[in-house]
C-alpha cells in the first residue's frame, strides 16, 4: 500500500504516520522502517564511573555484568537488504536488569542510529517531512543539473544504484530547501552511505534523556554507541565492490556479523563503548534536530560485548518490540516531543506487525522475550 495522496492534516497520530512510512516494496508483517535486521546477544559491563552518574540498575557495580540483546537493521522499510546501499543503520538494544528482593527482573531499551540528528522537533513536523520524503521514482540526474545544485547550495543527488527505482531522496532534499530544521539530518543522510561491517558505525540515541544518580543530581545527556573496531564507511558514491566470496554485495552485513562472531570464538568479542554526553545551560534540550556543542563532558558509561547471533530469529528478532520509552528508574524522558510520541508510535507498530507484546501492553516481563 502506497503513502497517501495528499500530505494528511495535523495533528499527526501514530496510525497517520505509519500509513505514510510503510513502503510500497516493504512488508506488512515487517516494520515499516529498519525492515531488514539481525538480533545478536551479548552483555553489558558498566565502567568505574557510571554509577557516580547514573542510579540505573545496569550502570551499577554489582552484579556487574548484564545481559543484552541488540537488534542491527538497515533503515530503509525496504523488504530487500541492499546491504551496499547509502543509508542509516540502526542499533536497539535491550538490556536485562537483575531480579531485586522488591521484584522480578526487568528490561530497558536504548535505541539508536547511525545519525547524529533527527529531521523533525514535533511529530506533526515529521509527519510533514515523512510525506514529502515518500519513496518517489528516482532517475540519474544529469551533470548539468548537480552542477546548478551545487551552485545554489542545494545537494546534489546521488545517482541511483542498479536496481534502484524510488527513493526517499529528492523528495526529503527538496523538504529540508524550505525547512531549517530538517536540514542537518538530511544533509548528514544524503552523505551516510554503507557501513563495511553492522560492528563499525557508531549510533546515536538522538534524543536529551534526563539521568539521575543515588544522590539525586539531575543531568541532561545524551547517549552513543562507538565501535571498539573503529568505523569505517563506504564511500556513497562508489557503491561496494565485494570479494567474489560476498556474492553481489547487497547481504554483505548480516554474512560479515555472522563470520566475525564465528570467528571470535574464544578470542576478544567486539565491543561498543557507551558514552554519555552531558548537556550544559542553553544546549537544545527537547530538540532532536539540533546538535550540542563540541566541547561537552563525556562520559565511558561501560562496554557491550557481542557474542553470539540469536538462536531464534524469529521470536527474537523479527517479532520482538522495542521502545524507546522503556527506561528504568535513573532514566527518565526529556520534554522532547518525538522521543513521547515514539513510545505509542512502536508500541501500535508491533501491535500491527503481530509482533511479541510490546514492554508497554502490560504483558508481563517472561512474555517480552528478551
Ligand atoms: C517521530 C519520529 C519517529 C517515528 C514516527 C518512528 C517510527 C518507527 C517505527 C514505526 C518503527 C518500527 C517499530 C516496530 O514495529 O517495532 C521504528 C523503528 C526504529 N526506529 Fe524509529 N521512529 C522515529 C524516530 C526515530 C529516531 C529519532 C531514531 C533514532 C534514535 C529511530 C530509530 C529507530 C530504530 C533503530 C528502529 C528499529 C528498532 C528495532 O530494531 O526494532 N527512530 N521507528
Amino acid at each position: 500500500m502506497d503513502a497517501p495522496d495528499t500530505p494528511p492534516p495535523p495533528p499527526a497520530t501514530p496510525q497517520s504516520i505509519i500509513d505514510i512510512l510503510y513502503r510500497k516494496d516493504g512488508d506488512r508483517a515487517l516494520r515499516p522502517v529498519h525492515a531488514v535486521g539481525i538480533a545478536v546477544r551479548g552483555y553489558f559491563e558498566p565502567s568505574s564511573v557510571a554509577a557516580r552518574y547514573c542510579r540505573a540498575a545496569h550502570f551499577q557495580p554489582s552484579p556487574g555484568r548484564y545481559p543484552a540483546l541488540v537488534r542491527f537493521s538497515n533503515g530503509s522499510g525496504c523488504k530487500d537488504p541492499h546491504d551496499n546501499w547509502s543509508d542509516v543503520r540502526g542499533m536497539a538494544t535491550r538490556f536485562t536488569l537483575p531480579e531485586t528482593e522488591s521484584g522480578p527482573k526487568t528490561y530497558t531499551d536504548l535505541i539508536a542510529m547511525t545519525l547524529n540528528e533527527f529531521f523533525s522537533k514535533t511529530p506533526d513536523d515529521f509527519q510533514q517531512f515523512a510525506w514529502a520524503a515518500r519513496p518517489a521514482p528516482y532517475t540519474r540526474e544529469n551533470p548539468w543539473r548537480k552542477l546548478l545544485d551545487m551552485l545554489r547550495l542545494t545537494l546534489p543527488l546521488r545517482n541511483p544504484y542498479p536496481g534502484e527505482t524510488i527513493s526517499p531522496d529528492l523528495g526529503a532534499i527538496e523538504f529540508a530547501t524550505t525547512n531549517d530544521a530538517a536540514k542537518v539530518g538530511v544533509a548528514e543522510a544524503a552523505g551516510i552511505g554503507a557501513p563495511v561491517s553492522y560492528l563499525r558505525a557508531a549510533y546515536h540515541a538522538v534524543h536529551t534523556f534526563i539521568v539521575t544518580n543515588s544522590d539525586g543530581v539531575q543531568r541532561p545527556v545524551r547517549f552513543s554507541w562507538q565501535p571498539v573496531l573503529g568505523v569505517r564507511t563506504l564511500d556513497p558514491r562508489a557503491p561496494y565492490d565485494p570479494k567474489p566470496e560476498q556474492g553481489n554485495g547487497d547481504e554483505y552485513l548480516q554474512d560479515e556479523l555472522r563470520h566475525r562472531l564465528l570467528t571470535s570464538i574464544g578470542k576478544d568479542h567486539p565491543r561498543f563503548t557507551l558514552m554519555m554526553t552531558i548537556g550544559e545551560a542553553g544546549d537544545a534540550l527537547d530538540d532532536p534536530t539540533r546538535p550540542w556543542p563540541p566541547r561537552r563532558v563525556r562520559i565511558m558509561m561501560g562496554t557491550l560485548s557481542i557474542e553470539e547471533i540469536v538462536t531464534d530469529p524469529d521470536a527474537e528478532c523479527e517479532r520482538l518490540c522495542f521502545n524507546p520509552g522503556l527506561l528504568t528508574a535513573g532514566i527518565a524522558m526529556s520534554a522532547d516531543k518525538v522521543l513521547q510520541f515514539r513510545v505509542e508510535t512502536y508500541k501500535l507498530s508491533g501491535e500491527l506487525r503481530g509482533a511479541i507484546p510490546c514492554p508497554f501492553s502490560g504483558a508481563s516481563p517472561d512474555d517480552i522475550r528478551p
